[in-house]
């Protein structure tokens, strides 16, 4: 595996990286206590071409490969998950969709919006019964003259409220299990789509994640994506890729935890010396470190695989699992080392914590991703 960034991939980690220094680390601790979306920095971070990384330029988007959407979901994630989010659901889960799936028509008419970031985009999969078993959906799109009239809800869509468009997934015909799953491209402000409430969350405050309510809600038959019983399998495929991307925001947040506990353990003198130089802390940074290097390495591998489109399922599972344990171990030494400053809100790392927690969630949970790691060995 070659672990050398092209100059292109360097160049476009270092702009993700002082993008975020300069404009998503002011305020950040305020936008996650008051649940506040960054939504001017999305604007940038669209005209930077981060909305779209993966997007052809014919598209409006910015033409790179999956490697180059890592980085910038690491760098953007070290400074705010938040903001990493919602640019994960724009890229992997929506914008790719729209690559892999629409028609020109939906592309001309959606996807170059989407990759300049004029609109950001949702994924909308789960239901309130059914989240690891996907395809156990009740929302019914029933076809009637040239339409289809949805009626279900659907609930944590991550960019629910923001978004402009959302991607739901919906049965088309009861019975058959996923084979009766489509998806379907639904503007807001559609007659008879309506918003929940923005749900109070233990971390990723800087985003919005809610309910959505579908009451006879009448779309085109053009806003089907694909063909219909095609739902499920474009989920799954665009959450392979979206799995690379929730690995990349782990890697950041774990990241961010192993910079602050190494600053704060060279300052922090105790005994009479700097923490740093007990050999209890030494063994934190040292494990900190190895697991950050090899959730690095999977998450590359995963992005380099599906950049030379060879399989990567059980590689971005892989990433994911092994990158969410990281976030987690990381940030909660990393407020450890911090002591009593690290339960404190001001110092910024209690966050990580909290942030690091539903990488191990979304996107398929840590058990999902056991599950499919298995499956792929046992048949290999
Ligand atoms: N990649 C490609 N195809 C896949 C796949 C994958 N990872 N997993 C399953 N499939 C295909 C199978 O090959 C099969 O296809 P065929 O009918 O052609 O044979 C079909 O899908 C059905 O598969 P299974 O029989 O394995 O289905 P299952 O119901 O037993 O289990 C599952 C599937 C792996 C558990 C799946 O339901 C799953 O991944 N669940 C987790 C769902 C998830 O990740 N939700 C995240 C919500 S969205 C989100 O979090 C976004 C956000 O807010 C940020």
């Amino acid at each position: 595996m070659n672990c050398t960034l092209t100059e292109e991939q360097e160049l476009l980690r270092k702009t993700a990286r002082d993008f975020a220094e300069k404009h998503l680390k002011p305020g950040v601790i305020e936008r996650d206590e008051n649940a506040e979306v960054p939504l001017a920095q999305m604007k940038q971070l669209g005209e930077l071409g981060f909305m779209g990384i993966m997007v052809p330029e014919k598209w409006n988007g910015a033409g790179m490969d999956t490697v180059s959407y890592a980085l910038a979901m690491e760098e953007i994630s070290r400074i705010d998950a938040s903001a990493g989010v919602m640019v994960s659901v724009n890229n992997s889960l929506v914008c790719q969709i729209f690559l892999d799936w629409a028609n020109d028509q939906q592309r001309n008419a959606y996807l170059k919006k989407l990759a300049t970031g004029e609109w950001l985009g949702a994924f909308s999969l789960s239901e309130p019964q059914s989240g690891s078993d996907a395809s156990n959906m009740l929302t019914f799109a029933e076809k009637s003259n040239g339409h289809y009239i949805l009626n279900g809800t659907k609930n944590w869509v991550s960019n629910g409220i923001s978004s402009d468009i959302v991607i739901v997934f919906a049965l088309t015909e009861k019975g058959i299990g996923h084979k009766g799953v489509s998806a379907f491209i639904i503007e807001k402000g559609t007659p008879g789509l309506s918003t929940g409430k923005k749900e109070e969350k233990l971390g990723i405050r800087g985003s919005d994640t809610c309910e959505l309510y579908f009451e006879n809600c009448k779309i085109p038959k053009e806003n089907l994506i694909h063909e219909e019983g095609s739902g499920f399998r474009i989920a799954m495929k665009a959450l392979n890729g979206g799995r690379i991307g929730i690995g990349a925001q782990a890697l950041g947040i774990a990241q961010a935890s192993l910079d602050r506990a190494l600053e704060y353990s060279k300052e922090r003198k105790q005994f009479g010396k700097s923490i740093s130089s007990f050999g209890i802390i030494k063994s934190k940074l040292a494990q900190m470190a190895t697991n950050i290097d090899a959730s690095r390495l999977l998450v590359y591998r995963a992005a380099m695989l599906k950049d030379n489109h060879k399989p990567y399922t059980k590689e971005a599972a892989m990433a994911k699992l092994f990158a969410s344990q990281t976030a987690m171990d990381a940030s909660r030494d990393c407020v450890q080392i911090f002591g009593g400053y690290g339960f404190m809100q001001e110092y910024g790392v209690e966050r990580l914590m909290r942030d690091a927690k539903i990488t191990q969630i979304y996107e398929g949970t840590s058990e999902i991703q056991e599950l499919v790691i298995a499956r792929s060995i046992l048949e290999e």
